[in-house]
């Protein structure tokens, strides 16, 4: 059986109706178990139970400190070594994000899933339109998009193409035995998503972008900031913006254009007139 972790999160749900499309018994793991999943929270070892798991989808645990999210993934994949799954796949970042503030978590998670015995694949996923999309900040008259990119851009890749991928290599691991996968789209910028919502797009700098993360956006946990202007600076200066072959590949398909669910992100966010 087939069993995919965060599985009411927005790519492991994806995941699952992506292997479920393809007739295959798979099930779901979630903190918040539905509909026949498995409870399973990382941050619980004793709710971590994989008997009968032969492929286990591991999606990243993410939103926290390094030190949290590898314990996690420790804890899963210790987890599948006693209880004998016999494939991991693990939801990565691409290699191009290594000098992100979030790459280290996931470079040690590729370690654990490499020294565990199991057999593996990485799938290092790009970083997603739809966060693309939703990172731009619409000025306070709903009449602009501002951000920190710049013109720099971004390999976004939608994420129901990543979804897709991990089902692909979920349903006959075999051949992905070992490998790891750099899984991009193609390039776009912040001022094409603008045009095609209709709206100009304005570059700040990078020390106005994180002034506003610090004193403007409620809610944000002490490692978002950092993690975000990471991401922004990346952009900008052009170390995200190269595509590669794996994704079309593995899905035997051209990639999805990525402007799409970047413009929706965008577009969903708009304020309301007058708000
Ligand atoms: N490539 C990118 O652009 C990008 C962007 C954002 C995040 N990510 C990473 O990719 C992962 C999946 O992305 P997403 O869009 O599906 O994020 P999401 O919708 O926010 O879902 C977060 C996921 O983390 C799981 N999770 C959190 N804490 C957990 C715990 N203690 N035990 C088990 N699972 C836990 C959730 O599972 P349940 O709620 O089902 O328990 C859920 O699947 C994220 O967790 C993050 O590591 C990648």
């Amino acid at each position: 059986m087939i069993l995919v972790t965060g599985a009411n999160g927005h790519l492991g749900s994806a995941t699952l109706a992506a292997l479920r499309a393809r007739g295959l018994a798979a099930t779901g793991g979630s903190r918040t178990p539905d509909g026949g999943m498995r409870r399973l929270d990382f941050d619980d070892p004793r709710s971590l139970d994989l008997a009968g798991v032969s492929t286990l989808v591991l999606v990243s645990a993410g939103y926290a400190e390094d030190d949290r999210v590898v314990g996690r993934h420790a804890a899963i994949v210790e987890a599948a070594v006693r209880d004998g799954v016999g494939h991991v796949v693990y939801t990565s970042l691409t290699g191009a994000g290594d000098h992100l503030a979030f790459a280290l978590a996931h470079r040690a998670t590729e370690r654990l899933v490499r020294a565990s015995g199991l057999r593996w694949t990485i799938l290092r996923n790009g970083l997603y339109a739809e966060l693309f999309g939703g990172l731009l900040m619409w000025a306070r008259a709903g009449d602009a998009l501002e951000s920190a990119f710049g013109d720099g851009s971004l390999a976004a890749v939608a994420r129901a193409d990543l979804a897709e991928a991990a089902a692909v290599v979920a349903a006959d691991p075999a051949p992905y035995d070992g490998r790891v996968l750099d899984l991009v789209g193609t390039p776009i910028t912040a001022g094409q998503v603008a045009e095609r919502v209709g709206v100009p797009h304005r570059t700040i700098g990078l020390g106005e972008y994180r002034d506003r993360l610090l004193g403007e956006v409620p809610g944000l946990l002490p490692f978002q900031p950092p993690m975000l202007a990471s991401i922004a600076t990346g952009i900008r200066h052009g170390f995200l913006e190269g595509s590669g072959p794996d994704l079309a590949d593995l899905l035997a398909r051209p990639v999805r254009d990525p402007l799409r669910p970047a413009v929706a992100a965008a577009s969903a966010a708009r304020p309301a007139p007058g708000a």
